[in-house]
């Protein structure tokens, strides 16, 4: 048995209102580093309810780019192995630490940031906890909180995207580019957005693309000039890193903002600002989550406006796959093999 991160063993923690009796739990482990190979699914302690954290019953669980970068041991997303993977959730309230308010069992939450989500049960800080509405499911919930939030802050905040402004959304199919086309064509922005397929460019445009690039066999900047009438667009929101930062910056107007938000295709070499100056004074940015949910009222603002366009119709969240934990390997041989459309959840 296996005892990983966000697995406590039992009697440490001050459980109060949780009457469970389960000792171990179904967990997906980062054995090592390595390949979609390296994820096992073990037997780990269930977690207790440190003070300040609630117990949750894990209903679903979402699958992000970036659990890849954590199974990989990328600097900056790395943990001593073996630990158990996942960030983002929903489910049940089980049990709750002293000094938490506010969550009850029984309760239908959310959240996108506590390590060990790809499990039957995850121990979450209450400061992360969001309560879901009626009208968002379980699986919607783990489904758009992490990503919702993630384009809610590129858009509002990183670059405040005006009504008018032409954009580029790289991999305009994918769970967060869905999400950010949609937001941003509501927001009145043109959107141009790249996708490796004609089924991809086909959800990307009904998402509300005015045009989509086919990135794996036409120039993006060639056709962003051709749009622009020459002068380039107002950002470029760019998460898949490595093999399209180049042409993002060229597909930029003078002070245009390239938003580097992430890096499927590997990370962005070095590079040299002072090529920002005759390239028409740009900026470039290389945003995280964190920094945008700085405290709970912040969460919580982006939460709760996301959730409420969800549950009122106004998202769309597109659920692209769905796996039982022990199919967590094949989740990630597909969303690293580009195989992927919208948001991957794991079902314990
Ligand atoms: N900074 C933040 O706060 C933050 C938060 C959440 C996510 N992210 C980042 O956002 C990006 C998207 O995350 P996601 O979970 O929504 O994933 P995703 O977009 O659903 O999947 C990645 C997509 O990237 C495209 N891609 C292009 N080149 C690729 C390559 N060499 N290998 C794999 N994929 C490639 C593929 O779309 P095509 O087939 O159409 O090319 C693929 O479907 C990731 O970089 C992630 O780290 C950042």
């Amino acid at each position: 048995m296996l005892g990983g991160v966000g697995a406590a063993t039992r009697g440490k923690g001050n459980v109060h209102d949780g009457a469970y009796d389960r000792r171990v739990m179904r967990a997906v482990s980062v054995t090592r580093n390595g390949g979609p190979e390296v994820l096992k699914v073990v037997e780990v302690n269930d977690p207790v309810a440190a003070p300040g954290q609630v117990v949750v019953t894990v209903t679903a669980a979402g699958v992000n780019y970036m659990d890849t970068y954590a199974r990989i041991g990328r600097p900056g997303y790395d943990a001593p192995t073996p630990f158990v993977l996942g960030g983002e959730g929903a489910g049940r309230v089980l049990a709750a630490g002293v000094g938490v308010e506010g969550f009850e069992a029984g309760q239908r939450v959310a959240w996108k940031s506590a390590r060990g989500s790809y499990a039957e049960r995850v121990a979450v800080s209450a400061a992360e906890l969001v309560h879901l509405p009626d009208g968002v499911s379980d699986e919607t919930g783990a489904a758009v909180l992490l990503q919702g939030v993630t384009a809610h802050y590129l858009l509002h905040s990183t670059y405040a995207v005006q009504a008018g402004d032409t954009i580029v959304v790289h991999a305009a199919a994918g769970g967060v580019g869905l999400l950010l086309t949609q937001m941003a064509a509501a927001l009145g922005a043109r959107v141009v957005g790249t996708a490796s397929t004609e089924e991809k460019a086909v959800l990307a445009l009904e998402a509300g693309a005015t045009e989509v690039v086919r990135y794996d066999r036409d120039s993006v900047p060639d056709r962003v000039r051709e749009l622009t009438a020459g002068e380039g667009v107002a950002a470029v929101y760019d998460g898949v890193g490595r093999a399209t930062f180049e042409d993002s910056l060229r597909c930029l107007r003078p002070r245009g903002v390239l938003v580097a938000f992430g890096a499927a295709s590997g990370p962005v070499p070095p590079f040299d600002i002072q090529r920002l100056a005759p390239a028409g004074s740009l900026y470039i940015t290389r945003p995280t989550l964190a920094h945008y949910t700085r405290d709970r009222a912040e969460l919580l603002g982006r939460a709760n406006e996301v959730l409420g366009l969800v549950a009122t119709g106004r998202l769309r969240v597109h659920v692209g796959g769905r796996y039982p934990l022990d199919e967590a390997q094949q989740a990630h041989r597909d969303l690293e093999g580009r195989a992927t459309v919208g948001k991957l959840l794991l079902l314990p």
